[in-house]
């Protein structure tokens, strides 16, 4: 697969592996086994960026996500990145199931899951480190202190902030600077497009997560999927209901027709959208089946000239459209 730099220097293949799904989110845990053996097989298939979190887990093992892509790395770790997360806690006990996530940035909590997350990963260093959700209680200039702490100590070589907002990541990049963000973009969720100017100026790559909106963009779920509501967040997620369907048909519409013609399929299409907007976006779909990590991968090899993104965008921006999980949307 073809590379792109987030940064100053971190070279990732184009698409990365979100590894999530796998344990936490979409429908019951994959089997442990399969887990590695499927992004192992990613690997094989040219992937080189795969992103984890310390809370990807199930409620019996919060951290399996980890564990399990450690696992399946470990024999690749020189020629692969890996993403993980710290800043958000279990809050076990709010007796709730799935546990709620609290943030907490706290230097001293940073610390700890740093040396959880090196133990279940396999590694010595954690190539790109997000700070998962911003925590109120604590300031831009404290957490990038501590990540200036952790990169002179060798145990983290890059950080970013996840949903990140342009004045905390100014601040933040002024104590250490950040190599990327990692937040919510795809063709139902631009609102992000407003910091662009920004990590132009300051050098910072996007890592977009969710880049299908949760798999919607791909068209393949029709009205009256089932969601698990205990383990797939997608049971309460907007653009999956009944009445999301009428309300997306322009947009699966448009998707359609620019994959025929571009002897693409729609979640390529998504993804291509993002990939010939910047040099700099990098996607990280998520799947558990290896015909659509193919497929995915794939979106970096499908080119849309400028004219053709700007007349999507404008297309997508007269469209009417569902809510989207994620999204405020002004009325
Ligand atoms: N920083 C954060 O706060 C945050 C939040 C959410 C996610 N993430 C990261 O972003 C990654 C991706 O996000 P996401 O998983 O929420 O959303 P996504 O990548 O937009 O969608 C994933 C869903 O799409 C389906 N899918 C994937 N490729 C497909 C294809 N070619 N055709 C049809 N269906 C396809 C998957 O099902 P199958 O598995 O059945 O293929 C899965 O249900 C996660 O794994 C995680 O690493 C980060």
């Amino acid at each position: 697969m073809q590379t792109r730099t987030l940064g100053k220097d971190l070279s990732v293949s184009a698409v990365g592996l979100g590894c999530m799904g796998f344990s936490h989110g979409y429908g019951a845990p994959t089997d442990e086994r399969e887990t590695v053996r499927l992004i192992r097989e990613a690997v094989e298939m040219g992937y080189t960026f795969f992103d984890t979190a310390e809370v990807y887990g199930t409620q019996e093992d919060p951290h399996v996500n980890e564990r399990l892509v450690g696992e399946a790395l470990a024999p690749y770790r020189d020629k692969t990145v890996i993403s993980t997360k710290f800043g958000l806690r279990f809050d076990f006990e709010s007796g709730k199931v799935p546990l709620p996530l609290i943030p907490d940035s706290r230097p001293a909590t940073i610390r700890k899951s740093v040396e959880g997350s090196l133990k279940r990963l396999k590694t010595d260093h954690i190539d790109l480190y997000f700070q998962h959700r911003i925590d109120p209680a604590v300031s831009p200039e404290e957490v990038a202190d501590t990540m200036a702490g952790l990169i002179k100590e060798g145990k983290v070589t890059h950080w970013g902030i996840s949903e990140a907002d342009e004045e905390y990541l100014r601040r933040a990049h002024a104590v250490c600077p950040v190599t990327a963000i990692q937040n919510r973009y795809s063709m139902m969720a631009r609102h992000y497009e407003a910091l662009f100017p920004v990590l132009e100026e300051l050098d910072i790559g996007l890592v977009a997560f969710s880049p299908m909106a949760n798999g919607f963009l791909t068209g393949s779920y029709k009205k009256g999927t089932h969601f698990d509501a205990r383990y797939d967040y997608r049971a309460s997620m907007p653009q999956f209901t009944d009445e999301a369907e009428e309300k997306n048909r322009a947009l699966l519409a448009l998707l359609c027709g620019m994959a025929e013609q571009k002897n693409a399929t729609p979640a390529q299409i998504s993804m291509a959208w993002m990939l010939c907007k910047r040099a700099w976006i990098v996607p990280i779909p998520g799947t558990r089946r290896p015909e659509r990590m193919k497929e995915n991968a794939r979106a970096a090899d499908v080119f849309l000239t400028a004219d053709e993104v700007r007349a999507i965008d404008d297309a997508l921006d007269g469209m009417e459209m569902s809510d989207v999980f994620g999204v405020q949307r002004k009325r």
